[in-house]
């Protein structure tokens, strides 16, 4: 497989390419399967569907890596918070964590509880052509605490961090209930047949370097530490948000990790001088380029001439896409990174 080669840095025909919510609502054909579905979170629970929205993108646009269709939400619902996603509002949790008392909420083995994701990796990885890669996720501890503590999206994380700052042994306590379940659900993941992880910190630039390193990162540490003991061969990609501004601390860091994910606001150029030697990079075109050939174009050289056409990168988007680029742009995008980079 073309991808897991370049995550583990070996020579490949050509620089491999699959895009961050690669399936979802640009596709004619998503929008058409979760209507089939009833909503969101009822087509995340249907493998067979889920299955078929993580196959549309390779068969529409010819990615080298298929990621799971489901969510990282999947776990906090799943540790006993009611999640609804609302129309045009985005995910709502029914409660949420703010004091001690309320850590009595969570529920723990929460892994065992998602049959229905491993039931989709197995179906997807028979279905799956063989030189494709299937990618399993989850969401890492801090992003996925901000949306406990918050309830929903947020654009201050004023609740989470007044918690970090007032109450941090409380934030350490969920963040470690986390890193415990996520620890063993990667583990089922790798069980059911992907090939490779990522793990999301989306929420990561909410935080200044020394709360990230010690709330954020260090929990990341922690679980690729547990996935690398048992499956040293399968690679783990980490894509933290938004940390563009102190990336020479994790170049200086100990990591057990294969693939640094580099988000469209963090020059790559920085990241290859500071990073490249140490982790494959993965990313970073700004997605809205995408709306316009000519960006989208001028975008994919601008990323080519700085990480050459040689091992070591695997291109991605710098976040996801966005439910209302052109399909027929995204399908351009994967063959010409493919012809720019031919070996
Ligand atoms: O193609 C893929 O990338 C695979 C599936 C995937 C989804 N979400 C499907 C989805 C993955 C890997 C995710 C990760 C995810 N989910 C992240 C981390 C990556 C990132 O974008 O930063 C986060 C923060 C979430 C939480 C989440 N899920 C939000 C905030 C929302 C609502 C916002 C939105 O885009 O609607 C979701 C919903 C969601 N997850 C959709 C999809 C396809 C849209 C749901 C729909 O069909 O309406």
């Amino acid at each position: 497989m073309i991808f897991i080669d370049a995550c583990k840095r070996k020579d490949t025909p050509y620089t491999p390419i699959w895009l961050m919510r690669q399936a979802g609502r640009y596709l004619s054909e998503y929008r058409e399967v979760r209507a089939k579905a009833g909503n969101f979170l009822d087509l995340c629970k249907n493998p067979a569907l889920s299955c078929e929205v993580t196959l549309q993108p390779i068969d529409i646009l010819d990615c080298d890596a298929a990621i799971l269709f489901s969510d990282i939400l999947v776990i906090p619902l799943e540790m006993g918070l009611g999640l609804n996603f609302l129309k045009n509002e985005g995910p709502k949790f029914e409660t949420c964590i703010r004091n001690n008392n309320d850590l009595g909420i969570l529920q723990t083995n929460a892994y065992k509880k998602l049959d229905y994701v491993y039931d989709t990796i197995s179906l997807t990885r028979a279905k799956l052509s063989k030189d494709k890669a299937l990618i399993g996720f989850c969401g890492a501890p801090w992003t996925l605490a901000t949306y406990m503590i918050e309830g929903q999206g947020s654009k201050t994380y004023t609740h989470s961090k007044k918690m970090l700052y007032t109450n941090p042994n409380l934030l350490r306590n969920i963040l470690e209930k986390l890193t415990n379940e996520l620890k063993l659900y990667l583990e089922s993941q790798i069980k059911a047949g992907v090939d490779a992880i990522m793990i999301f910190d989306s929420w990561a630039g909410a935080l200044e370097e020394k709360a990230y390193i010690e709330f954020g990162f260090n929990y990341i540490n922690e679980i690729a530490d547990y996935i690398k003991k048992t499956y040293s061969n399968i690679p783990i990609i980490v894509f933290p948000k938004g940390v563009g501004g102190f990336l020479d601390r994790f170049a200086n860091l100990n990591s057990n990790f294969d693939v640094f994910g580099i988000d469209w606001g963090t020059s790559m150029k920085n990241a290859k001088h500071i990073l490249g030697d140490k982790f494959v990079l993965q990313g970073n075109l700004e997605p809205c380029r995408i709306y316009d050939m000519e960006a989208m174009e001028s975008g994919i050289d601008d990323i080519i001439n700085i990480m050459g056409n040689t091992s070591g990168h695997i291109f991605n988007l710098g976040h996801g896409m966005l439910p209302d680029l052109p399909v027929s742009n995204a399908i351009r995008l994967v063959q010409l990174v493919r012809e720019k980079t031919k070996r």
